[in-house]
């Protein structure tokens, strides 16, 4: 089995710092390996916390390829967006090329199908060109905790959490506004090298310990189990840790 290891700290800027350097380290291991590194982002207060790796040696911005982890289907610019986030909170900061930042098809707004079927091929783009590997496999995939044990657009219950085959969904009915979303899937992001997740507030905690101490809840953020040699890793605040038990 995978083994997940937890990460807690008495608050977001030692926290931000630390994932910084496992980035860092990720990133190094992947741009050593195979010349890129291939990230896929979340929304929420994920961005912000990327902010600490501004101005730290050795990342190479060029050698990013940015997905999203989900992202809410409006425009690119519209103050839902991920990406618009993303952008205003990270991009607009550092060198990163412009086409290694893989958003979803704006001309496809209005077809959800079509706009989850063209992100999908542009991962098979990316990941697919070497082997014929069933899913891709991301360097890193970073996520966030909703308070329902959502992650990415899995959110608990949903049909989307049965999912074996599409690299990318689209849902139409999320809980949590805007409704309409595309998603990576849990095979995609169980396939990952790296998964970390980010998790602060003492409004995360109840949610935290339902996570990880009874993880048979089937809850979307507990379905996420990396195959080996996979990495699960938790980046946490005191505040978010505070009901855990998880040794
Ligand atoms: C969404 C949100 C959501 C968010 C989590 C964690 O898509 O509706 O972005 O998924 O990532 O609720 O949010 P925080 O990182 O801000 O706690």
């Amino acid at each position: 089995p995978t083994q997940s290891v937890l990460y807690s700290f008495p608050d977001t800027a030692t926290l931000s710092d630390s994932l910084a350097e496992y980035i860092l380290k990720a990133q190094r291991e992947s741009v050593d390996k195979r010349g890129r590194f291939s990230i896929a982002i979340s929304g929420g207060s994920l961005p912000k916390t990327l902010t600490a790796l501004i101005g730290k040696t050795g990342v190479k911005w060029d050698k990013w390829h940015i997905f999203y982890a989900d992202e809410r289907v409006v425009p690119l610019d519209h103050p839902d967006s991920n990406h618009h986030l993303a952008k205003n909170t990270l991009y607009s900061q550092v060198p990163i090329p412009h086409e290694n930042i893989h958003t979803i098809d704006p001309d496809l707004l209005d077809n959800l199908e079509e706009l989850a079927d063209a992100y999908e091929k542009e991962l098979v783009r990316e990941f697919a060109q070497k082997d014929s590997a069933r899913f891709p496999v991301f360097d890193l995939i970073l996520l966030g905790l909703g308070p329902d044990g959502h992650t990415a657009s899995l959110f608990p219950g949903h049909e989307l959490l049965s999912e074996e085959d599409r690299w990318v969904a689209y849902i139409e009915d999320s809980p949590k506004p805007p409704p309409r979303r595309i998603t990576l899937t849990l095979p995609v992001i169980n396939h990952a090298a790296r998964i970390a997740f980010v998790a602060t507030g003492a409004g995360k905690a109840p949610m935290l310990n339902a996570i990880l101490d009874n993880p048979e809840q089937g809850l979307p953020a507990a379905r996420v189990k990396p195959a080996a040699p996979g990495q699960l890793v938790w980046f946490v605040d005191d505040p978010a840790s505070a009901e855990v038990k998880f040794p």
